[in-house]
């Protein structure tokens, strides 16, 4: 793995939860992403958004250190990829959720073993397992059906699933790629009020959708990506109220003249906006 020569040149602050520097990545015949430079703080709620193929999964691969900057650094929560080895990845993941588009829980146990055996793997007490469990799916409303099959939920309730398994080690980040993707309106909306009450308890949310109308929104920070490079970041200082938003607005419809993605491609990033 190479690193950029001028890695120390510039601000990767090391206070930051997540820390990209000027970082490129390249599959084998493929180049990902290009230049992608962010600090996340400890507690932030990001959205990251952008048209298919535009390299959002790929920037969460690199904060998960599933994949690793042909160029540049990633830091996260004081863990550098330039300088991780096998070791330290268990104790990196321990302290990240994941949460996907398609759920992927485990179709052969009930919702409770789903959530036991996240925490078997890495070698929670029986008992603090029973407390966690009982925990996090009080959180997302569904502990009266801990004992369905997967096959026996909704949609939306295999998310909820799929969020608490994410939490149930109580991890400091939590990434959520695409995961409303396969859902209606008003489930994905449940599903991103949801992150909202997990942003704030304290967990910083990493979220991506390539739903622009979804990110419109947003009162927290948007970063947009197209063709593996950020186009814009917008960090709001005063969060806008989130419950009166987001049906509101998924419903009224909205001018289609803003969402064109030219729009934002001339907006210089890291501009400041206050909501
Ligand atoms: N494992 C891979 N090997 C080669 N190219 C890939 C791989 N994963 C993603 N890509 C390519 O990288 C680019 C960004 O993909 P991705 O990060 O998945 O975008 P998004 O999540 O925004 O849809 C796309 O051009 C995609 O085809
Ligand atoms: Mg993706």
């Amino acid at each position: 793995m190479k690193t950029d020569k001028n890695i120390n040149q510039g601000p990767l602050d090391a206070r930051a939860v997540i820390g990209f520097y000027h970082v490129d990545l390249q599959y084998k015949d493929q180049k990902a992403l290009s230049n992608i430079h962010f600090n996340v703080d400890n507690g932030e709620f990001v959205c990251l958004t952008g048209p298919s193929g535009a390299g959002k999964s790929s920037i969460l691969r690199l904060i998960a250190m599933d994949a690793f900057p042909t160029k540049g650094e990633v830091m996260v929560r004081g863990l550098m990829a330039s300088k991780m080895n096998r070791a330290k990845v268990p104790q990196l993941r321990r302290e990240i959720g994941f949460v996907f588009q398609d759920f992927r829980l485990l179709a052969d146990r009930n919702v409770e073993d789903n959530l036991k055996f996240t925490q078997l793997v890495v070698g929670v007490s029986r008992g603090q397992i029973i407390k966690n469990v009982m925990r996090v799916l009080t959180q997302v409303g569904l502990y009266d059906k801990r004992h369905r099959m997967p096959h026996e939920l909704s949609g939306g309730e295999q998310q909820r699933v799929a969020i608490a398994r994410a939490m149930v080690n109580s991890p400091k980040i939590l990434l959520a790629d695409e995961p409303t993707g396969n859902l209606d309106p008003v489930t994905a909306q449940e599903i991103i009020d949801l992150l909202f009450r997990i942003n704030d308890s304290g967990t910083c949310v990493f979220f991506s959708t390539h739903d622009h109308q979804i990110v419109k929104t947003f009162g927290q920070r948007v970063i947009v990506v197209n063709d593996g490079r950020i186009v814009l970041d917008v960090k709001r200082r005063a969060p806008v109220d989130r419950k009166a938003s987001l049906a509101d607005q998924m419903y009224r419809g909205t001018d289609p003249a803003q969402t064109k993605p030219t729009q934002v491609a001339n907006v210089p990033i890291q501009e400041s906006v206050h909501a």
